[in-house]
Formats: C-alpha cells, sequence, structure tokens
C-alpha cells in the first residue's frame, strides 16, 4: 500500500499467518518489528496502553502523518509484531488510499517498507514491482510518495521520550508541541532500538560520501563513476542525479535517485555531503547508512 513516507507490505496485524508472509518475503528477520498502521488515532488503544500525555498531544499535532509511536503493548498484542518485546510501534499514514483501505478493512495493518529487506525503501509502485519481481504482491498504486523518507519513529515509554529513527517530524517539531525533553538518536540507549544497524537502506553498488570539495576534484573516471549531489559540478560523472537543496523536496526524490544510479551498472556512487543544519539530519542519516 502508498503511504506518504514510502510504500508498505500491509498485512492483518490480527493474522499471525499473514504477519509469517510479511517476514518471508522481506527476507526479514524475526526480531526487526513492525509498525501497525491504524486507520484512526481512535485505534490506538486496541494495541498501546499507558499513552503519556504528550504522545496525546503528538498524535493530535501530527496524525494522520509521518511520525510512529513505540508505546506498551497491548497484551493480545502477536509478539511476531513487536519482535517479542513489551512496545509496539504504532501510526496513522497520510495519504487517502492507504486510509480508505485501512477504513474499509476496519483492522489495522502491519506495514515495513516493501522493499527486500537491507534494501532501498519504495517511493513508486514500479520500485515495489522491481523490488520483488516475480514474487510481486498486489501493488496499490497511489503514486509517488509526498514525503520520500520513512517516518520518525519516538519511543514513548516513558517521561523521557527518545527519536528511534530520524524523519520528517524533527525534534523541534515535538518539543513545539509538548512540553517535554526529547532525546536525540545520538544519546539513544541500545535497549530499545532493535534494527537500527548502521548500514541499512543500502544500495548494491559501492556508495561514498564525500565533500563537495573532494567531489569536484574527482579526477579518477577510468571506471564508470555516478553522483548523487545538490550542486552543480565541474566535470560530468557518467550518471549525475541532483537533489533539489530544499530538504523537504530532497527527501522526496533521495530514493529514486539511489535507485536509478544503483541500477545503471557503475562501479561506484559518490555521494555528497548534504548542506549543514537540523533540516537535513534525516537525508543525512539516511546517505550516511547507504554510504560506507
Ligand atoms: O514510514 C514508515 O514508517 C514506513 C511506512 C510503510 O509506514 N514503514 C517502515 O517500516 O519504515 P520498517 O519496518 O521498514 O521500519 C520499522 C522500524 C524498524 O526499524 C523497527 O525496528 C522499528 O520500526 N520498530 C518497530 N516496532 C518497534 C518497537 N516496538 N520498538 C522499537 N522499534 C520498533
Ligand atoms: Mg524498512
Amino acid at each position: 500500500m502508498p503511504t506518504e513516507t514510502v510504500y508498505g507490505l500491509a498485512a492483518d496485524a490480527s493474522n499471525e499467518a499473514a504477519i509469517a508472509r510479511v517476514f518471508a518475503l522481506k527476507g526479514r528477520p524475526a526480531d526487526r518489528p513492525l509498525i501497525v498502521h491504524l486507520g484512526d488515532a481512535e485505534w490506538v488503544g486496541q494495541w498501546a496502553r499507558d499513552v503519556p500525555s504528550y504522545a496525546q498531544l503528538w498524535m493530535q499535532a501530527f496524525w494522520p502523518g509521518p511520525l510512529t509511536l513505540v508505546l506498551p503493548k497491548q497484551p493480545g498484542v502477536s509478539g511476531l509484531i513487536t519482535g517479542q518485546q513489551e512496545t509496539v510501534a504504532v501510526r496513522v499514514p497520510n495519504h487517502p488510499l492507504a486510509l480508505t483501505l485501512l477504513q474499509a478493512f476496519g483492522g489495522a495493518l502491519v506495514a515495513p517498507s516493501a522493499n527486500r529487506y537491507g534494501q532501498i525503501s519504495p517511493t513508486s509502485a514500479e520500485a515495489v514491482r522491481h523490488a520483488f519481481g516475480q514474487d510481486a504482491p498486489w501493488v496499490l498504486d497511489g503514486g509517488p510518495c509526498s514525503v520520500g523518507i520513512e517516518s520518525t519513529i519516538v519511543a514513548c515509554v516513558d517521561d523521557a521520550p527518545e527519536i528511534l529513527r530520524l524523519g520528517a517530524i524533527s525534534r523541534q517539531d515535538l518539543m513545539a508541541v509538548a512540553d517535554v525533553v526529547v532525546h536525540t538518536p545520538q544519546q539513544r540507549s541500545a535497549l530499545i532500538a532493535p534494527g537500527q544497524a548502521a548500514v541499512h537502506y543500502a544500495p548494491q553498488t559501492t556508495c561514498r560520501m564525500v565533500s563537495h570539495e573532494a567531489l569536484n576534484a574527482w579526477h579518477d573516471q577510468t571506471q564508470p563513476v555516478g553522483v548523487l549531489s545538490f550542486q552543480a559540478l565541474d566535470w560530468s560523472p557518467t550518471l549525475h542525479q541532483v537533489l533539489p537543496a530544499d530538504p523537504i523536496l530532497a527527501a522526496r526524490e533521495v530514493y529514486a535517485a539511489l535507485r536509478q544510479l544503483d541500477q545503471a551498472g557503475l562501479e561506484l556512487i559518490l555521494v555528497e555531503q548534504p548542506p549543514q543544519g537540523d533540516d537535513w539530519d534525516a537525508i543525512r542519516d539516511r546517505l550516511q547508512r547507504a554510504t560506507v
């Protein structure tokens, strides 16, 4: 199913056989928990309990939207979803087709990003079909994703909420809505962040992150080289993808650009360091994970 962030591989969150098929199709390890997608914030109580008041404020402010909250789970929530933990991740996606699907179905859907494990998240129906080839599930085409990178994940299990994954909703956005200190991934404890491996979202082609100066001075073109940059260059790589200089627009295009570079038969992909500033944190995070 389409969402505003990336496409999800959706299955009935109340059906363990369906959930098991999601893990099998993705090739995903069982200890990487799934996000439960809801058609309405009112459904939260069926999945989570002890919702802190700051988390309620965030639901009101940001749902439907690219924010996932990790909360203590209801006893009936399958351990297959949660990786046998006592918490569950929930969000209401902001995409008309996803909301129509959820409401017509009348229940929650687990939906990891619709890519094979460890690969780039899909931001179009075409990318989902490409990821799964012959095994492609039924793809609900909702057009290109408007946000383009995965949701912000915040653990909300006590009075010290913590960002587990950066996304379009920033720490500043969260703290502007609720009077609480939000901790960042750098301060993160190893405790409740399974599956946040440093290398993830990785293309098959070797990717290296370089400064603008180093990129402009690159001379070795004995092998086909691709470039993902935020500015023009003095030389012409075999394939050059330029991202917009605005972080919201760049997020929308970054995975499609990486995917095109990855499929071009290059020996090396050079990724320019994103611009300075908090606005670029989520994109910097994804590009750091994609590069060695
Ligand atoms: O934007 C998104 O969140 C997309 C769309 C489809 O909604 N979904 C997505 O799902 O990115 P996935 O499965 O690729 O990533 C889910 C992340 C994983 O890193 C997982 O470890 C984390 O959520 N997660 C899920 N449940 C958790 C929990 N109980 N505690 C900590 N992390 C959790
Ligand atoms: Mg994923």
